[in-house]
């Protein structure tokens, strides 16, 4: 962890796999104009990311693995309260994808994407709802993906913690009125996580029903932005950003 440029502005944005190829798009858009608080489990990766945003907003780094939840509310308050910050706006982009036919499914596997794309966000605002820092946070952002909505052979262990996501942000809506909890329904992005779907010999039938064609991580960083607007008339909601994927 450490602080790497100085800054005027007070709360910091959490994004959550901010190595991801859409966590770095939303770091070097973000960063323009708010404090960023960008987390990953690869430290190497995240002081180059780091280097390269050029910002006179700070930067801090928190390195923790999301696949180990027991300690992770700790590590997370300690890091906070450490850093003497406030949380404003997170960001949840870290996830995990694993197609698996159902029948060869193992705990761990279910375990492991659970951790990473429900139980580490779920940590992470157990801490920034406690009283301390409740007031503080305005607005949280989900990733969720187009097949919470619909079937997908070999999806159902990521798909439903997806869909545990779009479900999440209704409850906490409702019982912290004064942050908005919205979750994107994102269809294909290509990305580290879909590369292999866009190489050459893959079958590119599964988008053909994107109207608009595939997205590209700037266009889930506008969409974010959107969501994170302070005067953003909406909150519990699921945002579908797919290219009109989901009504062809
Ligand atoms: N791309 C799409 O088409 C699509 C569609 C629907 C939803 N999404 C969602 O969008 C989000 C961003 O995905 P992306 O496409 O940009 O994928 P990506 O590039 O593969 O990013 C995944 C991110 O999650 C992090 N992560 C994975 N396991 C972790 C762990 N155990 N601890 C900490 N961090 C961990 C990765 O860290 P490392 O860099 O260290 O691996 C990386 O930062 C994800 O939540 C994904 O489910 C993507």
């Amino acid at each position: 962890m450490s602080i790497l440029n100085a800054s005027s502005a007070q709360g910091f944005t959490l994004i959550t796999g901010a190595t991801s190829s859409i966590g770095m798009e939303l770091a070097l858009e973000r960063c323009k104009g708010e404090n960023l608080l960008l987390h990953g489990r690869d430290y190497q990766k995240l002081m180059e990311l780091s280097d390269s945003l050029s910002t006179r907003f700070k930067i801090l780094i928190w390195v923790y693995d999301l696949s180990k939840v027991d300690s992770l509310y700790e590590d997370f308050r300690k890091f906070v309260s450490s850093q003497d910050i406030v949380v404003e706006r997170v960001v949840h982009a870290a996830g995990q994808l694993k197609i698996l036919p159902f029948r060869a499914v193992k705990l761990v596997d279910t375990q492991s994407i659970y951790n990473v794309n429900v139980f580490s966000i779920i940590e992470i605002l157990r801490v920034l709802t406690s009283k301390e820092y409740r007031r503080s946070l305005q607005s949280v952002v989900f990733l969720s993906a187009f097949f919470s909505k619909f079937g997908d052979k070999g999806n159902a262990i990521y798909s439903s913690s997806k869909g545990a996501l779009n479900s999440l942000v209704k409850g906490l809506a409702v019982e912290f009125p004064g942050t908005r909890f919205n979750s994107i329904i994102l269809g294909a992005v290509r990305t580290k996580m879909t590369d292999h779907l866009f190489v050459s010999g893959a079958d590119k039938s599964r988008f053909d029903r994107y109207i608009l064609g595939t997205g590209s991580p700037r266009d889930v960083t506008h969409a974010i932005s959107f969501l994170l607007e302070p005067s953003l008339w909406m909150t519990g909601q699921e945002m579908f950003l797919d290219g009109g994927a989901s009504i062809n």
